[in-house]
């Protein structure tokens, strides 16, 4: 429990330069220096409906399905490889052209992009209290020990990021993953954080709690991961905190 990454001002230097906000359906794509922050969701959308955000959105199925079945939603992919950023763009395309969906339909207006990396976008750009829920669903779990360092779980700011913009009205964490270890221990860290951070979770109690799947209002879209790994076989762990 006790190696944690080290993200430092260089690293995201490198790994955060070219950072955009990207509207699908507008086709543009605005770099995220030039926003103000924190973002305003309600400029960034045009509208006050409240907002989602897929961690690590990879190729970009959960995030067509969700928006499509949710369109009073807003959803944010928050994604920092540019190949699947560009995939994801490629998805919405087909889907639009193979269901004559036009830019005046509305259909999509409530999804954009982040094309840089989670940690540098959630401890700078989300407003406190302000994400109705996080969907992260398979992450990368590093599976060599000399590199579980960079676990995404493991980061402090992250999970204190993570608490700090989920509402306080039952903000939701939806947590999937195929990696019964990981699972295991992002559920000691997500347990422990309060312990270790009483003064960054800024409440009394620990905020999170895990809730059951079905009174959580948990929707089963399978995501890239979770076909190719449902069709191997392979057990699928999920897990749902809320924000009290
Ligand atoms: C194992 S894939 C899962 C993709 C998708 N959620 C799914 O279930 O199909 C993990 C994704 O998270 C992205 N990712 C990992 N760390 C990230 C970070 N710090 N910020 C943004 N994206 C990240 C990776 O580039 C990759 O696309």
């Amino acid at each position: 429990m006790n190696e944690e990454p080290r993200y430092n001002d260089i690293y995201y230097q490198r790994t955060t330069h070219h950072s955009q906000i990207i509207d699908i359906v507008q086709e543009t794509a605005i770099a995220l220096s030039e926003f103000r922050a924190p973002i305003d969701w309600q400029v960034l959308f045009d509208n006050m409906h409240p907002v989602e955000i897929d961690i690590g959105s990879g190729k970009g199925r959960f995030l067509l399905e969700t928006s499509r079945q949710h369109p009073k939603v807003n959803y944010l992919g928050v994604e920092r490889a540019r190949k699947y950023v560009d995939l994801t763009r490629e998805r919405f395309k087909k889907y639009m052209r193979h269901f004559s969906v036009d830019k005046r339909s509305g259909t999509f207006t409530n999804v954009r992009l982040a094309w840089t990396d989670a940690n540098y976008f959630l401890t700078r750009y989300v407003p406190a209290e302000s994400v109705q829920a996080y969907h992260i669903y398979f992450p990368d779990p590093w599976p060599k020990k000399r590199q579980r360092k960079r676990r995404i779980f493991r980061n402090h700011d992250f999970l204190s990021a993570l608490t700090r913009t989920l509402t306080s009205d039952n903000g939701k964490l939806y947590i999937v993953t195929d990696y019964a270890e990981y699972f295991e221990e992002i559920q000691e860290r997500l347990a422990a954080y309060y312990d270790d951070n009483p003064c960054k979770a800024g409440a009394n109690t620990n905020p999170l709690h895990r809730v059951s799947l079905d009174s959580s209002g948990y929707e089963h879209i399978e995501t890239n991961f979770e076909m190719k790994y449902l069709l191997k076989g392979r057990p699928i762990y999920r897990a749902v905190y809320e924000k009290m």
